[in-house]
């Protein structure tokens, strides 16, 4: 099987250590702050962005130099490359106290070298593969200047219509606390200093997520319960492996907007989870607590903000116009602000920025971290790792090699900057390989590769359709490429109908309509619907956008030369009228048992309960066979652990990688319990006919849950343990008791 080849990791990270102050840093803090006037405070809880926009325009400083000269500008966002962060960073320099810059982006899915979008890579679940992209992003942007990136995003997401469902890792808790550990650990390396790491931000703090209905920015309304369980754990995760920021939302949360939030910021994350990092407000998100009406005009939402634990405002302007003055009338304590201003400082010293504030912006490493071939390699091979295979009857995939005539149709066929998705820092458009161009590639010269996308995106006339259905007509294979634009998904992108764009279904139709099975490949940031191609074509290629390399590894995928291991981190719905959903729901008192029978049952009466595709789900080019699961013991004590082990057996053809998942259900509860849960899950590569003991070890921790009296604890009494290849694919099951 092929693995990585490109290692730039470095493991072994500690949790402990990554929110313990080192005790030098401390007291260079101190020393600092003795000699801060309040005005220069508060431009260290200041962050302006430079020309690029990523929000809505706010009032506009003066002169952006003079302010940062006059050392009211703690951090900037949206300024990159070694030549204009040097630049920035020399007037930082000219201020009376010299305290360099922050230099913050949003270094989503890789900063030149595209990887794909989270949710997609998050279909890897290849912790390793995730690391490394989050390390290879880091490694390029730390080279042009860049202290901190604006990821992961760690929000739960089980809505599609959320565009930003994107950006995250999916519907799970379980699995996206285990991705949020791996970006961390890959953006900020062995630790904070080093001149190839950058800070990471855990965001958006907390529950954006759940944003009613899937609009953008929308109202959150969450029991504790669920906030704890399911929204929570990622940051926390986030959180022990090192994250050194954290980002506040644009949300309320049960009528408090997250940015004003003392609850979650003070108590939970530097109360209780013992944070000391800083924590970012969201783009302009202190002002908009005036317009939530939170805030009666921008001085009240600037103290609302910093007592509740928002420590640097990202370009509402209101610290910096409105936060002395608030400390001088009594409204904010001047502790609160210089606890504030202890944990920025705190971050710039870890990061080496007062030895050497130049440290990240060398054009001697910028030319080659950017040039670095090894970097693209990793990004096909992660690309591939992301592909998921929805559908694949009669085995029509892989492709042969040596077909004659290949016809690759559809609007998405020969996209390049579509393939980046969105979130990039620059489009490498202009060098990359559309799917067109990969299947030329990887067909040879042998095979005529014909194209006709048929119609755009948008897809409003089927004008084009002829012509496409032309080009398919004598094909000995079709495939056809649709989905979203880039700009389809993302922030601010949601949408209320989450089917195929425009008349891209009719296309497919018109090729079924000559006979034709084409094999579809599905372009998006989001679980789209598509229910006549689920049902009717033979094989289903679900790429997302699969950045840089997407068109190869997902012409990889198309002729096997990857087997493909990917699985999905959302369920995709058969319709709207589903959302939001998840594999994780509680049973009802009237559960469907029978399809034939819903009268007075918790059912749809014109759509079933199930998705189209669940959680988990995801084929290979080879089959995997779960055999004789055993328990160390079948009973536990509330400090013991047992072990479950089972054989996985690769029984096809080819080798592969199966992702084996582990649910779990308490079934008699004193809070109910969702039916299925994850607890785990293993990559386990296996080459054909080659057999593998797995085993995972069940403790006090995976039997817990968030009881009513608002504490994690175990239930003494019955679970069952679930190991499948999906969670509607449960190959073996077994019951355990927990004894007192
Ligand atoms: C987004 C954040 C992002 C910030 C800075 C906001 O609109 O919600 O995720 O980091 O802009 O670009």
């Amino acid at each position: 099987m092929k693995r990585l080849r490109f290692g730039l990791l470095v493991l072994g990270f500690s949790a402990s250590l990554a929110q313990a102050a080192d005790p030098g840093v401390a007291q260079r803090v101190e020393q600092l702050l003795a000699r801060m006037t309040l005005e220069e405070k508060v431009g260290q809880l200041n962050q302006l962005s430079g020309k690029e926009f990523t929000g809505p325009a706010t009032d506009k400083v003066r002169s952006m130099e003079a302010e940062i000269r006059g050392g009211h500008v703690g951090s900037m966002l949206n300024i990159k490359g070694v030549a204009d962060t040097r630049r920035l960073q020399a007037l930082a320099l000219e201020s009376r106290l010299k305290i360099p810059l922050l230099f913050g982006l949003d270094v989503i899915h890789g900063y030149q070298t595209v990887f794909p979008v989270p949710l997609g890579e998050s279909a890897s679940w290849d912790l390793a593969a995730i690391e490394e992209s989050a390390r290879i992003a880091a490694r390029e942007a730390s080279s042009a200047g860049i202290h901190w990136t604006f990821a992961p995003m760690v929000d739960v997401g089980r809505d599609p219509r959320w565009g930003r469902v994107m950006e995250g890792a999916g519907e799970d808790s379980y699995l996206g606390s285990r991705i949020a550990a791996a970006r961390v650990r890959g953006f900020q390396g062995a630790r904070l200093g080093g001149v190839e790491s950058v800070m990471a931000t855990a965001k958006h703090f907390a529950a954006y997520g759940a944003a009613i209905a899937g609009r953008d920015y929308n109202a959150v309304d969450m029991s504790e319960h669920q906030l704890h369980e399911t929204y929570l754990p990622p940051f926390k995760a986030a959180l022990d492996a090192g994250a050194a920021t954290f980002m506040n939302a644009f949300n309320t949360l049960n009528g408090i907007p997250a940015t004003g939030h003392a609850a979650l910021q003070r108590d939970i994350l530097k109360g209780a989870w013992g944070f000391k990092g800083f924590v970012v407000s969201d783009w302009g998100s202190v002002r908009e607590m005036v317009v939530h009406g939170y805030a009666a005009d921008l001085p009240d939402a600037a103290a609302k903000a910093l007592v509740a634990g928002s420590d640097m405002d990202m370009e509402s302007n209101a610290y910096s116009s409105a936060l002395a003055a608030q400390v001088t009338a009594g409204k904010v304590p001047l502790a609160q602000v210089d606890d504030a201003v202890r944990r920025v400082l705190t971050k710039k010293f870890e990061l080496g920025l007062f030895d050497d504030p130049y440290r990240f912006s060398d054009a001697a490493r910028e030319q080659a971290a950017l040039n670095d071939p090894r970097h693209r390699r990793a990004a096909r091979e992660i690309a591939a790792m992301s592909i998921v295979l929805l559908k694949n009857e009669g085995a029509v995939l892989p492709l042969r090699r040596g077909l004659r005539s290949i016809a690759v149709i559809g609007p998405l066929a020969d996209a390049r900057r579509d393939l980046e998705g969105g979130w990039i820092v620059k489009s490498g458009a202009d060098k990359m390989a559309s799917l067109v161009d990969a299947v030329r590639e990887a067909a040879g010269p042998g095979t005529r590769v014909q194209y006709a996308p048929g119609c755009d995106v948008a897809c409003r006339t089927t004008e084009g359709f002829a012509a496409a259905v032309a080009a398919a007509r004598g094909a000995d294979a079709v495939v056809l490429a649709v989905g979203e634009s880039w700009d389809m998904s993302g922030e601010a992108k949601s949408r209320a109908d989450v089917t195929l764009p425009g008349r891209q279904g009719e296309l497919f139709a018109a090729l079924r309509a000559i006979g034709k099975t084409p094999v579809v490949v599905i372009n998006a940031g989001r679980p789209l619907i598509f229910e006549d191609v689920a049902e009717q074509a033979p094989a289903i290629v679900y790429a997302w956008f699969a950045g840089t390399e997407g068109g190869r590894a997902t012409a990889d995928v198309l002729f096997g030369d990857v087997n493909p291991s990917a699985k999905l981190p959302m369920t995709f719905p058969r319709n709207p009228g589903q959302l939001p959903i998840s594999y994780l729901q509680y049973e009802t008192g009237r559960p469907v048992r029978d399809v034939k029978n819903i009268v007075y049952k918790s059912a749809y009466i014109d759509s079933p309960n199930t998705p189209r595709y669940a959680f988990g789900h995801g084929l290979s080019y080879t089959t995997f066979a779960y055999r004789d699961l055993r328990v160390s013991d079948a009973r536990m004590r509330a400090d013991g652990e047992i072990t479950l082990s089972f054989t996985l057996a690769n029984t096809g053809k080819r080798a592969g990688r199966e992702v084996v998942q582990l649910y779990l259900r308490d079934p008699v509860a004193s809070v109910v319990r969702p039916v299925k849960e994850l607890k785990g899950f293993q990559l386990v590569a296996l080459g054909a006919g080659e057999t593998r003991q797995v085993s995972f070890t069940i403790d006090r921790e995976m039997l817990s849950f968030f009881d009513r009296k608002l504490a994690w604890a175990a239930e003494p009494g019955a679970f069952e343990l679930m190991v499948g290849s999906a969670s509607d694919d449960i190959r073996l099951r077994q019951a355990i008791e927990l004894t007192p």
